[in-house]
């Protein structure tokens, strides 16, 4: 298991902390890390199931590619604050993102706003579905948006975009499986940003 200082001396080292969340078996940061093509990058995958952390070790193995077998709860706790340039988080399960479940998921976006950076970026990706399992309407696209884009902007983050669908280069487990029902269920993108310092 990784120790606290251990990891962070080693990431502190990199120009930039890249960190996913629930990142599931590894496929998504895979595109990511090929499509920045950055070597001074450090890229850290936190996935609480040991099987599909395993999954992402046999397909990552590189040196500035840090995998954490632990809740992203824990391993948020080591970062400093204002320290990660850019979080990223597909396919939050319902109890990090449901309306319903507002209550709970507030503290951990409460902590990532702390841990980013001034200027950080925080990409979520999230679906629509409505209760019966029907085909989700413009309107009920265009509530989720209000609401979602609200709920963050109270926590401090600014709205960069929303659109509808995923980052054109963003593919995962889930995501194409996802994407094989575009009517009951749609994708929104949320790209947040910390505020920068007020200049006076
Ligand atoms: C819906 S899946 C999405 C996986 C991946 N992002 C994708 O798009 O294929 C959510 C993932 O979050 C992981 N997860 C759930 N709660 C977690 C937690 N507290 N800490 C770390 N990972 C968690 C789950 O094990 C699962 O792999």
């Amino acid at each position: 298991m990784w120790q606290k200082n251990s990891i962070i001396s080693i990431i502190s080292t990199f120009n930039k902390v890249v960190v996913e969340l629930g990142m599931g078996d590894g496929q998504l940061l895979s595109n990511i890390i090929e499509h920045e093509k950055n070597p001074n990058t450090c890229y850290v995958g936190i996935e609480i199931d040991p099987i599909q952390i395993q999954e992402s070790r046999n397909k990552l193995r590189r040196e500035n590619v840090f995998l954490i077998n632990e809740s992203f709860e824990q391993v948020l706790s080591y970062f400093p604050h204002n320290y990660v340039d850019h979080f990223i988080f597909v396919l939050p399960p319902p109890c990090y993102i449901d309306k319903s479940m507002e209550k709970q998921w507030i503290i951990l976006y409460q902590n990532i706003f702390m841990k980013l950076k001034q200027k950080g970026i925080f990409t979520i990706v999230t679906e629509v579905i409505n209760d019966l399992l029907e085909p989700v309407t413009d309107n009920e696209v265009k509530s989720c948006v209000e609401w979602l884009g609200s709920s963050f902007a109270a926590l401090g983050f600014k709205i960069k975009d929303i659109f509808e669908d995923s980052p054109n280069y963003y593919s995962s487990h889930f995501l194409e499986q996802f994407g094989g029902d575009q009517l009951r269920i749609r994708l929104i993108t949320l790209i947040l940003v910390k505020p920068g310092p007020k200049l006076i």
